[in-house]
């Protein structure tokens, strides 16, 4: 029968979900890896032999002998995947499939994506820039240009005859040179997917940059959450198998919006130089707070989590003090809860700490992890009601451990 593992981001993004993805891929042995939602507005890290490798819009299997989907809850801009294969070169070992579904980013939509960052000024959503929100706009205005569209340009102008001509002849110029760049992907991806036996599905983006169930309007335009990736890649959710949730130990995000756990600035600064927290996409320094657990619990629910994957401990291998968000106070009633509320902006943290285990655990494989570690390990499969199943301590295949 048929088995389908997912891996989606638990926070913010950037989680570490290129790693687990690759160590999935290397230890069952996937006919097809797929996509399911955002663009190149991702960024995955994969290291491997000394070598570290950023892939954005390709799935994290390209670099290993697999068939890699790009779905159609996916936004395609042709330029940036032809630079991305280039820049892999030799690496890539995988096969390429641009699902015929898939809308495009055309250039206008990356201009309006910064003239409205532009206009909103200091309100701005902090995007990518790529294009992401009006290439999904003009999917729900049944304006969108999709991958198989380029396979009969003809055809797809009649569509746009509501167009001045000089668009018109600019789009045709841009179509034209997509289909030259991507053509030779493009398919229908029904007879792939009804073969496969064992796939495996990469969110992109992360649970509360959600569209609808994120931190909104700081959220990107795609929906990112499990349910919305069985969507964006036409599986069904007879056939899963595994849901892996991805989190760091901490917390990072980039871009504006409310972070309820954010640090002071020198333990952030700390982080951020230890945990090498810059953007893969962007370049942009991340900001950093403690983990957040009530967070978490609201992530797991809304993907139906069976293993966690928790990434980064090592970060905080000096820390004397390790802090944990447990439940939210509002600032005006003391009410406390722990789950998300609508507004979010209107609470604080509530903290429970934790010594810290001062031994270094970076890049090791952790098969016994210090005590004062475990302690924190086991506070957190408690209150989240999960199994951990991958703790990693840096960018090496080696350096992560299966624990049940
Ligand atoms: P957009 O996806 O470019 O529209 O950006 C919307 C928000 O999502 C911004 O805060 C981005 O920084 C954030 N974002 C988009 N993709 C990623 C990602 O892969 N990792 C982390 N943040 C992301
Ligand atoms: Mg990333």
């Amino acid at each position: 029968m048929k088995k389908i593992d997912l891996v989606v981001g638990l926070q913010w993004g950037d989680e570490g979900k290129g790693k687990i993805v690759d160590l999935l891929i290397s230890r069952n042995k996937y006919d097809v890896v797929m996509r399911g939602n955002g663009g190149n507005n991702a960024g995955h890290s994969i290291s491997f032999n000394d070598k570290t490798f950023s892939v954005h819009s390709l799935p994290s299997g390209i670099l290993q002998e697999c068939i890699n989907i790009i779905g159609p809850g996916c936004v395609v801009n042709p330029k940036a995947i032809v630079s991305e294969l280039d820049n892999l070169g030799d690496y890539v070992s995988g096969e390429l499939v641009i699902s015929d579904r898939c809308p495009l980013i055309l250039e206008k939509h990356i201009i309006e994506d910064k003239k409205l960052e532009d206009k909103k000024a200091h309100n701005s959503v902090g995007t990518t820039l790529k294009g992401i929100g009006p290439a999904y706009a003009a999917l729900k205005n049944r304006t969108a240009v999709f991958a198989g569209d380029l396979l009969d340009i003809e055809k797809t102008l009649k569509r746009f005859d509501f167009l001045e001509t000089e668009e018109k002849e600019s789009l045709i110029i841009e179509l034209t040179l997509y289909k030259k760049l991507i053509g030779k992907y493009i398919k229908n991806i029904s007879p792939i997917v009804y073969d496969a036996k064992n796939i495996l599905v990469e969110g992109a983006q992360a649970t509360m940059l959600d569209n609808l169930y994120g931190t909104y309007p700081y959220v990107t335009s795609s929906n990112t959450i499990v349910s919305s990736l069985l969507t964006g890649t036409g599986l069904n959710y007879k056939y899963i198998n595994k849901v892996y949730g991805v989190t760091k130990f901490y917390t990072t995000r980039v871009g504006n919006g409310p972070f309820i756990t954010e640090m002071g600035e020198d333990t952030a600064k700390t982080v951020q130089k230890i945990g090498k927290e810059i953007g893969v996409s962007t370049g942009r320094i991340r900001r950093c707070g403690w983990i957040d657990l009530v967070q978490l619990k609201y992530a797991i629910g809304l993907n139906g989590i069976t293993d966690l994957c928790m990434m980064k401990s090592d970060v905080m291998d000096d820390f004397e003090e390790i802090q944990l968000c447990n439940s939210y106070n509002e600032i005006n009633t003391q009410n406390n809860i722990k789950y998300i509320p609508f507004d979010i902006s209107k609470y604080k943290p509530n903290y429970v700490s934790f010594n810290g285990w001062h031994s270094d655990t970076f890049n090791k494989p952790l098969n016994s992890s210090p005590d004062e570690l475990n302690t924190i390990f086991k506070y957190i499969e408690k209150e989240l009601d999960v199994h951990l199943t991958f703790i990693s301590t840096g960018p090496a295949r080696e350096a992560t451990v299966f624990v049940h």
